[in-house]
């Protein structure tokens, strides 16, 4: 196949981000910042809220003026979306080449040579029993600082709101050696900082391996200066792994750990198996093994009937944690999940009034946070020069603190460097060089 230039464009979670880059690697295609020079556009879509999925199937619907242009334009739709309506996309769209499941994205490249080959347009691919799901690692732009490695597919929770374990199937674990190839070749592209994925990388296991040890291995990568993961789960938090974090020179400073409400009853309808009494202490397990860590979390609000005390209790713990970051959003009904049987439903607007409330503080909890760090030395990796301001670059402390940085020059880039934070905002800093 000649090589084809590519454009995807990703919503949704950072594990989508890293199948697009394995998309353009599948198709050894070059990827282009204009949909207009492409010979093959993709849409990596998420369904985790209805809002999110409707946004896809208008994603694909401005793609329609190219393809009227140039009829060999090919169009595809990857990703939960494309899993969860496979075929009914196909019918509705009618420009839409092929749809293909998360698990399928192996197959990709041959999918795309039968409809260049054949003519034999609009394929479904949404199997889940592919076996070699880990097969294609992503495209690195070389020198690129930071990057993702998969090290787990699918969900064995049941969560009842999420839509997570039908789109993506239950959980499979990455062989250790396959985490620590693609994690060496990233390296070798330039990567300095891996941030491993999965959507509950701490419940990572591979024969007789745990994630605590799989931590070490990472430390013993040469030229990897800095290990991230997300996302945490709560009730997978052990001794063992905040021991591991602790000791553990590269680990970063930063831990995601969702926990989506601060009622234990909504806890339990949500089927989330642990109780904030739990999570608290789990939280003060971690900080006191380590004293500097950045701790954000999620939070689903008007989830089934939610009153105002599970409200209030879920402010009552944003007080409790002063999370340095919270991503909320507001309960929305998926298909298939156990919580679309669930019959009472928050009405919209104290819903969306009680998702105010919470952001609303939290942007002053993080704010306040970050003014505590004034003045205070932090390292940095310089990961980019900022787009719209020449000679001022962005960087990431261990806490994943985004900093703006004057007064140093192209070669900081992918050093870690010692620097002051002079000003804060609530989600980056000023930092002068020290
Ligand atoms: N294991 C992954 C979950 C991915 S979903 C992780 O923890 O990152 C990411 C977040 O989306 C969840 O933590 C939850 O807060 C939110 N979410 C999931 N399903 C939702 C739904 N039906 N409505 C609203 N928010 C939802
Ligand atoms: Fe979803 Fe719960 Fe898994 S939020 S991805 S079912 S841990």
């Amino acid at each position: 196949m000649e090589k084809l230039s590519i454009f995807v464009e990703t919503y949704g979670c950072q594990m989508n981000e890293y199948d697009s880059d394995r998309i353009i690697n599948s198709l050894s295609a070059n990827p282009v910042k204009d949909p207009s020079d492409a010979d093959i556009i993709i849409v990596n879509t998420c369904a985790i809220r209805e809002k999110a999925d409707h946004k896809a199937v208008s994603a694909v619907g401005k793609y329609k003026k190219l393809k009227i242009k140039n009829p060999n334009l090919i169009i595809g739709m990857a990703g939960c979306v494309a899993q969860l309506y496979g075929k009914k996309l196909i019918k509705q769209i009618p420009h839409l080449d092929f749809v293909i499941g998360p698990r399928e994205i192996p197959k990709l490249r041959d999918l795309v040579f039968d409809i260049k080959e054949s003519a034999s347009h609009r394929k479904i691919n949404t199997s889940m029993d592919v076996e070699e799901v880990f097969q294609i690692s992503p495209y690195h732009e070389t020198g690129k600082v930071n990057g993702f490695v998969s090290i787990q597919q699918g969900c064995n929770k049941k969560c009842a709101y999420c839509i997570v374990p039908t789109v993506r199937g239950s959980e499979i674990n990455r062989p250790l050696k396959e985490i620590l190839e693609e994690s060496r070749l990233l390296i070798n592209q330039g990567a300095k900082e891996l941030t491993y994925i999965g959507q509950t990388v701490n419940s990572w296991k591979y024969e007789g391996e745990r994630f605590y040890n799989l931590l070490d291995y990472l430390q013993e990568l040469d030229g990897l200066e800095r290990i991230r993961f997300t996302t945490s789960f709560p009730r997978d938090i052990t001794s063992k792994m905040i021991n591991s974090m602790k000791n553990n020179t590269k680990v970063c400073r930063q831990l995601h750990l969702p926990v989506q409400s601060g009622s234990n009853r909504i806890l339990k309808l949500m089927k989330r198996a642990y109780s904030i009494e739990w999570y608290k202490d789990s939280i003060e397990r971690l900080r006191d093994a380590m004293p500097d860590l950045s701790l954000s979390t999620d939070i689903i609000i008007g989830f089934s009937d939610e009153s105002s005390k599970d409200f209030e209790e879920t402010m009552q713990l944003i007080e409790d944690i002063k999370f340095d970051t919270i991503y909320s959003f507001k309960y929305s009904i998926r298909p298939g999940t156990s919580g679309e049987l669930m019959d009472s439903h928050v009405n919209e607007d104290i819903a969306l009034n009680r998702l105010h409330k919470l952001q609303s503080r939290q942007r002053e909890i993080s704010l306040e946070n970050n003014l505590k760090q004034i003045n205070k030395r932090y390292k940095v990796l310089v990961e980019s020069e900022t787009k719209n301001n020449p000679n001022e670059f962005f960087g990431r402390t261990s806490q994943n603190k985004a900093v703006y940085i004057k007064n140093i020059d192209k070669k900081s880039i992918g050093e870690i460097i010692n620097i002051t934070k002079t000003e804060a905002f609530q989600n980056s800093f000023i930092g002068e060089p020290t």
